[in-house]
């Protein structure tokens, strides 16, 4: 079987939280291979297209402000992490989706919270299965961002401008 990937993100509660390196520590621990990291300001379209499936959902617009930042700080760090059942090793460590049923010493045990509102702030996200691990990766990274290509490539010329470094 082929190595798989998957998307961690560690939401702005973590970070707001200062317990990224911990959390990060935790996820080391699987012994999965970190291929790709990058801090990112989440916009509307981009949290929308990652929830896309549950626009459905009565808490869908309270989970696009977190995810934006709009209740922490305005930053998520987006992580690649690959090896044998990636998907399924790092939802062990992150534990269940509701903080009050996750193990207590898993990531989201330790340090999530519902609020009063109702809105679970879970710290981290990860992907559910190999198949939704791709389609995150896709709208996250692009394929120059990650140490090498895990999906086919084509390249394509740029149809608008792109901000290069001064001199590049
Ligand atoms: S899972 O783990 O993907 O199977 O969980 P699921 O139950 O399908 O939930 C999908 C995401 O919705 C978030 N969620 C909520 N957010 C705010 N408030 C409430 N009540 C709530 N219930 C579910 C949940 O955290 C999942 O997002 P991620 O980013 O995967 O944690």
């Amino acid at each position: 079987m082929a190595a798989e990937q998957t998307l961690v993100l560690i939401k702005p509660d973590g970070l707001a939280k200062g317990i990224v390196g911990n959390i990060i520590t935790e996820l080391s621990d699987t012994g999965l291979i970190l291929v790709g990291a990058k801090v990112v300001q989440v916009t509307k379209e981009l949290a929308e297209e990652h929830y896309q499936h549950l626009k459905e959902q009565k808490f869908f617009g309270e989970l696009i402000q977190y995810i934006m930042g709009e209740f922490h700080v305005k930053r998520v760090l987006a992580l690649v992490y690959e090896g044998e059942d990636a998907c399924a090793k790092v939802r062990e460590v992150a534990g269940s989706t509701n903080p009050e049923e996750a193990r207590p010493t898993s990531i989201r045990g330790r340090y999530g919270r519902i609020t009063t509102k109702g809105v679970f702030e879970n710290v981290v996200h990860s992907s559910e299965s190999r198949k939704e691990a791709e389609r995150e990766i896709k709208l996250w990274f692009r394929p120059f961002e990650l140490i090498h290509t895990i999906f086919p490539t084509e390249e394509k010329t740029a149809t608008k401008p792109e901000l290069l470094w001064k001199g590049e």
